[in-house]
């Protein structure tokens, strides 16, 4: 980190700083009627630290497809991903996975709770994974759990929450190993905009209190908005000039793009 004379973090720092996650011309090919399609064309963007970003596109346009490879959970076909200034395409398979236990949290439509794990159980699992100490981290997962307000759900199993609430409990597995990027495929897709709306705002105050940086997909102009920036997808292209940079924006905004993009 750049210094000045007196030992105090520079304020340039944060100009030079490295990226949470960074695509670079980032490719994805995939094989569709013995054909090589691009589903993933040329994508270049940043996130840096604490920043909340969103991503919107029609069905197909390659938003899940694109989380997969920045999640180095499939290589790009050509171009970068660089996850800390780390370059994936350098990180063998158990590499790749420390990285990802350890740096990326992932929330989803669909929740993905294990049905047999209670609550706290299915929050701390990312740190029994880790092999590190529930015993050292018990005093901040309480406090995770209260800050998703559902501490007094701690013994309950998945099937006896509504939606929201297995949600919420999805945020907080996703938080446990306190890494600097949340992944986000359309977390409020399977919820009422209630619900929805919830999960956004407590999103957007991870970030502020945990500095996490956010990176959300989303089919929802209301949750897009609550991001300092929203790229548009579109055939698998991040299309620039559409692109919300830096708000103050809302909601019509969003639309107005959307709109110019035929979505
Ligand atoms: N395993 C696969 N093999 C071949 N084609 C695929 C595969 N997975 C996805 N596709 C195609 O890639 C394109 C992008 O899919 P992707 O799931 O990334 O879109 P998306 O933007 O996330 O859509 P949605 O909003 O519906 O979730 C689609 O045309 C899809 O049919
Ligand atoms: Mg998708």
């Amino acid at each position: 980190m750049t210094t000045s004379p007196g030992n105090e973090p520079s304020v340039f720092a944060s100009a030079t700083q490295t990226a949470v996650l960074e695509a670079r011309n980032v490719f994805r090919f995939r094989t569709v009627d013995r054909q090589q399609v691009p589903i993933v064309k040329d994508v270049s963007f940043r996130v840096d630290a604490g920043e909340f970003v969103s991503i919107m596109g029609p069905s197909g346009s390659g938003k899940s497809t694109l989380l997969h490879v920045l999640a180095g959970l499939e290589p790009p076909s050509a171009g970068d991903v660089l996850l800390l200034g780390e370059r994936l395409g350098d990180a063998n398979e158990e590499r790749l996975a420390a990285l990802r236990r350890s740096k990326i949290g992932f929330i989803f439509q669909f929740f993905h709770l294990l049905p047999d794990l209670t609550v706290m159980e299915n929050v701390t699992l990312p740190l029994r994974i880790l092999g590190a100490s529930l015993k050292k981290h018990r005093d901040r997962v309480r406090e995770l759990l209260s800050m998703l307000s559902i501490e007094k759900l701690a013994d309950r199993r998945p099937i006896a929450l509504s939606g929201g609430e297995m949600q919420r409990v999805s945020i907080a597995r996703a938080l446990a190993a306190e890494p600097p990027l949340l992944l986000c495929d359309e977390p409020t897709g399977n919820l009422s905009s209630k619900h929805g709306e919830e999960v956004v705002r407590l999103l957007d105050s991870v970030r502020t209190r945990l500095g996490t940086a956010i990176l959300l997909v989303t089919h929802n102009p209301r949750d897009a908005a609550a991001a300092d920036r929203v790229l548009f997808l579109h055939d698998g292209a991040m299309q620039k000039e559409q692109s919300l940079t830096g708000g103050p924006f809302d909601v019509a905004d969003v639309f107005r793009r959307l709109e110019a993009l035929g979505i």
